[in-house]
């Protein structure tokens, strides 16, 4: 447990800091940090599928939960390195809101895991 509420940590933080810097490319500054963007973007992706593994290894164990870390991780990591080529133009907002829904989707996985594994890991003590 004390191995996912670290990864949560680190995953919270990670999202907020790529989230704002996120923003601000929007708004067209520090397009300089993009590769600080990319690297903590892998940073939570890492926390996401540490916290999908380390789950796998308590009593509230779900195989579909650790898929679910890893498949969204992965497609998130895909669509952040090669968005800039997708649906090039007017429509390209289209990929940005989905990397931006992949990553919000990042943090909800990862809480709600957290939530899950603390909830059915006290039940099972009271029991
Ligand atoms: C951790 C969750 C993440 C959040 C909340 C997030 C959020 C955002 C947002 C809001 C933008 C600005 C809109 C856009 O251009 O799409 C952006 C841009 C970008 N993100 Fe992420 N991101 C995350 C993870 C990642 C990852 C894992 C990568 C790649 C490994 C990545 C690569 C990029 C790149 C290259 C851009 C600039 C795209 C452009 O200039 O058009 N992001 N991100």
């Amino acid at each position: 447990m004390k191995v996912i509420t670290i990864a949560v940590m680190v995953l919270r933080i990670g999202v907020l800091v790529a989230l704002v810097m996120g923003i601000l490319f929007w708004t067209g500054n520090i397009q300089n940090l993009i590769p600080i963007h990319m690297l903590i973007g892998i940073l939570v992706v890492l926390c996401l599928w540490v916290i999908g593994l380390a789950q796998g290894f308590t009593k509230a164990a779900s195989f579909g939960l650790a898929l679910a870390t890893f498949i969204l991780g992965l497609v998130l990591v895909i669509v952040g390195l090669y968005q800039t080529r997708w649906l090039p133009g007017s429509s390209h907002w289209i990929i940005q809101v989905i990397h931006l829904l992949l990553g919000l989707s990042a943090i909800g996985l990862g809480e709600m895991i957290y939530a899950r594994t603390k909830r059915r890991l006290k039940s099972s003590v009271a029991a």
